[in-house]
Parts: C-alpha cells; sequence; structure tokens
C-alpha cells in the first residue's frame, strides 16, 4: 500500500464505519471487505432476488419449516409480547410468523438497510394493521433498546437466514450472548441455521447460472466507488466462491483478474493478477454442533425442525438458567 496526499471530503458519519472498515480491510493480508456492507439500497435487492434463484435454497426451505412450525410457536407465546428481529430485510419470512402470532403487541425489525426496513414497515403496516411496528435502523450487535411503551413486555427474538453463519464461530458466540441480554424479558431465540451438506448442492447456491450472487458480490465494489470515492474497475474484479472445508464455511470472493492499483480515500492499494478481497463467510453448522455453539453463548437448545432433505434447521433456544 501507498500513500499520497490529496484533499479528500472526510466521510460523513453515515459512511465512516465503511470508510474505515475499508481502509483497514484492504491493508490487510489477505485482503477484506465485511460483509454487513452488501446491504446498500442495491444490495439489499439483489439480496432479494438471490432468495428468488432456483439454486438459493436457504430462504424457500426455511419458510417451508416456518410454516409448518409457526403454531407451535405460536403456542408459548404470551400474549402482548413483542417480537424482535435481528437482520429483518425485507421481513418476508416474518409474515408466517406473524400471521401465527395474533396475540403479539409489536414487532420490532432491526436492520442496517433503511431502505428495506422502510419497505417493510410499510407492507406490514397495511397487512397487520393492529400490530405496532417499530423500526431500528442500525447494527444488531448492539445493545437492544425499546422505547418505554414497549419494554416491560415479553420479547420473543428472530434471527432467521442463517445470518448467524456470516459470522466466525467465536463471533457467533459473542453476538448470541449479546442477544441473550436483550431478550433476557422473555428469553426466547428462534434462530433459522443452514446446514452442512455436499458442496455439489452448496456451491451453486453461492455461484448462480443467473449471475445476482456475482452482482450482489460485485455490488460492494460498486458501493465503495460511490461512497467512498474509489475507482474499482468492475471489469478487473470476478465473484469467486468456494467451499472452505476445514472451516465448514463458503467463503466468497472477489479476484483481481490482473496487475491493478485502486485508490480510496487517498490511499492506493496494489492487487497481484489473482489476488482476492475476501467478502463474506458463510459458516455451516450440523445441529448438534450449533446446538454447542448456542450452550457455549448461554442458551439452551429446546427444539428444532428441519425439512425432509435436512438442508436448513430452525432452532428455538431459550436462555440457560
Ligand atoms: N432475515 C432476512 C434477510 C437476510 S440478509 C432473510 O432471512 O431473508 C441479512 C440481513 O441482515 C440484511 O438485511 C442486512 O442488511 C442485515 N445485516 C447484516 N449485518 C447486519 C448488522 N451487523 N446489523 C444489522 N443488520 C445487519
Ligand atoms: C444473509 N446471509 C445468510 C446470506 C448467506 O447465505 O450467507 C448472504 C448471501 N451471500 C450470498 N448469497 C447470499
Amino acid at each position: 500500500m501507498t500513500h499520497d496526499h490529496h484533499d479528500f471530503d472526510a466521510p460523513s458519519d453515515e459512511d465512516s464505519s465503511f470508510a474505515s472498515a475499508a481502509l483497514a480491510g484492504l491493508a490487510g493480508s489477505p485482503k477484506t471487505l465485511p460483509c454487513q456492507f452488501f446491504y446498500d439500497a442495491r444490495g439489499s435487492e439483489l439480496f432479494e432476488l438471490i432468495t428468488d434463484v432456483p439454486e438459493y435454497y436457504p430462504t424457500r426451505t426455511e419458510a417451508s419449516i416456518l410454516s409448518a412450525c409457526a403454531g407451535e410457536i405460536a403456542a408459548e407465546t404470551p400474549t402482548g409480547s413483542v417480537l424482535v428481529e435481528f437482520g429483518s430485510g425485507s421481513s418476508r419470512k416474518t409474515e408466517i410468523l406473524l400471521t401465527a402470532l395474533d396475540a403479539l403487541k409489536a414487532y420490532v425489525p432491526i436492520d442496517v438497510s433503511g431502505s428495506a426496513l422502510d419497505e417493510a414497515r410499510e407492507r406490514l403496516s397495511t397487512r397487520f394493521p393492529n400490530l405496532i411496528v417499530h423500526p431500528i435502523v442500525g447494527d444488531f450487535r448492539a445493545a437492544l433498546v425499546l422505547p418505554d411503551d414497549l419494554a416491560s413486555r415479553p420479547r420473543l427474538g428472530f434471527f432467521p437466514g442463517s445470518t448467524i453463519g456470516n459470522f466466525a464461530p467465536r463471533e457467533a458466540a459473542d453476538l448470541l450472548r449479546s442477544m441473550a441480554a436483550s431478550l433476557a424479558l422473555g428469553g426466547r431465540l428462534i434462530i433459522g441455521v443452514d446446514l452442512r451438506k455436499d458442496r455439489a448442492r452448496l456451491l451453486p447456491a453461492y455461484n448462480d447460472a443467473a449471475g445476482v450472487t456475482a452482482a450482489f458480490n460485485l455490488n460492494l465494489l460498486v458501493r465503495a466507488n460511490r461512497e467512498l470515492g474509489a475507482d474499482f474497475d468492475l471489469a478487473g474484479f470476478e465473484h469467486e466462491a468456494i467451499f472452505n472445508a476445514e472451516k465448514s464455511r463458503i467463503e466468497m470472493h472477489l479476484i483481481s483478474t490482473r496487475k491493478q492499483t485502486v485508490s480510496l480515500l487517498g490511499r492506493h492499494f496494489d492487487f497481484r493478477p489473482g489476488e482476492s478481497i475476501h467478502t463474506e463467510n458463510s459458516h455451516k453448522y450440523s445441529v448438534s454442533d450449533f446446538g454447542d455453539l448456542a450452550r457455549s453463548a448461554g442458551w439452551t437448545p429446546r427444539r428444532v425442525w428441519t425439512d425432509a432433505q435436512s438442508l436448513f434447521s430452525v432452532h428455538e433456544l431459550v436462555v440457560a438458567g
């Protein structure tokens, strides 16, 4: 990496975390860009398109599991509870739970994507007119703060999509621990976890034939160009998804197709041909390994539901002790 002395506009508060993460990630070896920055308005749209490609089995599989178990979840949810969802995105799958949980007082979706939350709030307020919808734009790793009128109600957490798999096991345990603290009043979390399976099934899910996942990955560079004044040449990077068997995870990379230099916020970053920017990990668990992870983070696994092919799992965890 080399430095020069051009003047650049200071990043605004909104993008400063992307700025600092990008500067640190591109200065590292190997280079990285964290996956939470996929979700600008276009990235959230592209993720929704991924959920519809034939190869991406997680969303439709989880939706069918939820349809089957929503009644059992609802039966144990106290009247007047608050449903808190972490990384809610479009909240499409949430509608399955909201339909079953008819005695719910409020729904609190938390997401870094303001555009996704706006659309979800509008749609859900029309479909569920008696439900209070209180979106929180922000990082779900932060402690949960509810408005006074909701704060003392029982809480049910919902963390679908296997977004937990985007964290390394140690960070995932930290996140689960912080969710246990946030949900202590009620003490229950419904969490979707993608399961280990043959790589022949996994790899196409992260490299679909229509190229939607490739566009989703490359959109990170489009965002860096727009928000951080970077000059990534989109034609100079290719999407790659690999399975890392040792770590039981899909990895997404952006591979430099040639020797090139990219500038971003006044710094220059050199790329070798074939050099990667590692953009995402998506860990795959067995039901019992995920149970162990949950236990290590202060939760007791209570029930688990899977599909007939054991592609995906939905776990009910309760705060231990
Ligand atoms: N729950 C939805 C969306 C999954 S995509 C589903 O199951 O289909 C992951 C979502 O998590 C995106 O909407 C993204 O914006 C959000 N997200 C990722 N990291 C986040 C973070 N650290 N804090 C808050 N939201 C985050
Ligand atoms: C949100 N997250 C669980 C998705 C996943 O499968 O890891 C994001 C995604 N990345 C590529 N396709 C979908």
